[in-house]
């Protein structure tokens, strides 16, 4: 079991991606428990203000420090070498191994970014893993923590039936996919490899 702790200011952002699909049967195997922090709720002002303007000037807010620490030492109090992750376009790239690397880790916090940037410090003080999902900016870290809870979900004992499909996925063994076909063997005047319908298991 993997327990992932997103802080987020949008947590409504989740509730579709973690009722459906794998992260769905993930949490109903008990093999995936995700929680959804608000960060507002630790803002610490009656206008649950958690955003603030740059020092030195230019565009777009930064995230204030102390929300972000209280709600991450809310989450690790405790606790023992909790992975904290951020996403930033300024990571290290997401690949299979990174998401494979995380899979006997009991518990990880996840830190959502959105607008500009969270202050240095808490990257400084806390972060312990930064990650990127592509070269390419979103408007926060929401869409790359689904991106690593899904990947985390499929990996999981029990999750996908057949643990043969999530071994032999593209990636996962380093080997590019190959194409699949279902039914009907004929669509568009196109046909299904003669080899795939033979029954010939070595050939395939
Ligand atoms: N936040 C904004 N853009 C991002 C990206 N490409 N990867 C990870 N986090 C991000």
């Amino acid at each position: 079991m993997i327990k992932i702790n997103i802080i987020t200011l949008f947590p409504a952002m989740f509730y579709s991606f973690l009722s459906e699909s794998i992260p769905a049967i993930a949490q109903r195997e008990r093999q995936l428990v995700v929680t959804l922090t608000d960060l507002r709720d630790f803002s610490g002002n009656k206008h649950r203000q958690v955003d603030d303007y740059p020092y030195g000037g230019g565009a777009g807010m930064v995230l204030k420090p102390e929300p972000l620490a209280a709600a991450i030492e809310f989450i690790v109090r405790g606790k023992e070498n909790v992975p904290i992750i951020y996403f930033t376009p300024q990571g290290e790239l997401l690949r299979q191994d990174i998401v494979r690397s995380f899979l006997d880790t009991a518990e990880i916090v996840v830190v959502c970014g959105h607008y500009k940037e969270i202050d240095h410090r808490i990257r400084e003080k806390y972060i312990t893993t930064e990650i990127s999902i592509g070269d390419y900016v979103l408007s926060g870290g929401e869409l790359p923590a689904m991106v690593f809870t899904d990947a985390i979900a499929r990996l999981l004992p029990g999750v996908i039936n057949d643990p043969e499909s999530a071994m032999s996925d593209s990636h996962e063994n380093g080997l590019l996919g190959f194409p699949c076909y279902t039914r009907p063997s004929e669509f568009l005047s196109m046909a299904v490899p003669e080899v795939l319908l033979s029954g010939n298991h070595k050939q395939i």
